[in-house]
Order: C-alpha cells, then structure tokens, then sequence
C-alpha cells in the first residue's frame, strides 16, 4: 500500500469509495435517511475535482491499483475534510497513515492546529490520535440532520532556530 496525492484520474474511485464506505460502515451509525443524505454527492464529480484540486489530498493506493482510503486537508483552514477507509480494508491502519501525513503535511505549513467534523463512527478513532472534541453539531445535509462533532488536535510548533 502507498499514499500518494490523488489527482482527477482518481475521482470515480474516490466517489464509489465514499458511496460504498457510507453505506456500509456510516450504516452502523445513521439512519438510511441519514445515509442517503450524506453519500448523495458520491457522483459530483466536479465538487471532487475542485477538493483534489484545493487541498492536499492523499489516496491509499493498494498493489493492484484500486483504492484503500483517501484524506484530505484544506490547507488555508487546517480543516481535515475527508477520512474514508474502504470497507475492505478496516482496522489495518490506513487511516493512521493518513492521518500521520496530513498532520505532518499541516505542520509543515505552519498551522498550529488541525480540526474535523467527525462523524459518530470516526470519533473514537479520532481521539485515539488525540483529538480533542470541541463540540457536537447538528448539520443539515439534503434536507436531512447528520450528527458530528467538531474536534481539534493542536499541533507542536517547531522550535525557531537560534541564531548563532
Ligand atoms: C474511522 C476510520 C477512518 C478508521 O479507519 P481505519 O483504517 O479502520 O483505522 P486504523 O486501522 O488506521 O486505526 C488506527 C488506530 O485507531 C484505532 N481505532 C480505529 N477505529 C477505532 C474505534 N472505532 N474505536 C477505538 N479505536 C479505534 C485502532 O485501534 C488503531 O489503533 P492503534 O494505532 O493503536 O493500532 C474508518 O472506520 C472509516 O472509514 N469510517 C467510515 C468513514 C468515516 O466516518 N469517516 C470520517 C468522516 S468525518
């Protein structure tokens, strides 16, 4: 498995990584009207373009080529935006892996801390790697509300070099 940055050839696999993650593991969380209100956008792809476009975004790829996972990071905000590990290939680490180069990616931007809307089902993993909940949210998607909360994990700032 390698991470690399996603680019537009990525798109139709990264929406039916995000369709087929929400149905079958968001399931266990949400509601199918919750459900069907969150993966609705999976085939925008112009909306995934412009986020592989905008933010650093970085694919899971396995051996054969198809996708494991995907995560991105809006540079200019420190929002982690997207987190999605296929169904498959839960519990193997791949969101560590992720989640390690985005945060080493924000670091060294400059950014002081990095924050998410986690759903119900990522926010234990996301404590795990010492994100701090802030607060939980309520919002509406297609119509529909989708509980989340808002959590932040505040990033060491390296030290300035001392002038000799
Ligand atoms: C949340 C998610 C990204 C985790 O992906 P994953 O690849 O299975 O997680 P990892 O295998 O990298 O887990 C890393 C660590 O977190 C821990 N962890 C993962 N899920 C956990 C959970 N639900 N509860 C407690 N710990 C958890 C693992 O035990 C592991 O611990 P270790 O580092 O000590 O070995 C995945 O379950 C997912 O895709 N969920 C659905 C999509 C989603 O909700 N995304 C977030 C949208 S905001």
């Amino acid at each position: 498995m390698i991470l690399r940055q996603a680019t537009a050839a990525d798109v139709p696999q990264i929406g039916q990584l995000f369709y087929d993650t929400i149905t079958q593991v968001n399931s266990r969380d949400y509601s199918l009207a919750q459900v069907e209100a969150w993966r609705g956008g999976w085939q925008n792809t112009a909306g995934w373009e412009e986020k592989v476009a905008a933010q650093h975004f970085l694919v899971a790829e396995a051996p054969d080529g198809s996708l494991s996972g995907f995560g991105s990071l809006c540079p200019t905000t420190g929002l982690l935006d997207f987190l999605f590990v296929s169904a498959h290939c839960q519990g193997q680490g791949i969101a560590r892996q992720l989640v390690q180069a985005l945060l080493g990616h924000a670091t060294a931007l400059g950014l002081t801390a990095v924050h998410t809307e986690a759903s119900l089902t990522a926010r234990p993993f996301f404590a795990h790697c010492g994100f701090q909940q802030v607060q939980e949210q309520q919002p509406i998607i297609r119509g529909v509300a989708l509980t989340n909360f808002r959590m932040v994990k505040p990033l060491a700032v390296p030290p300035l070099s001392t002038p000799l």
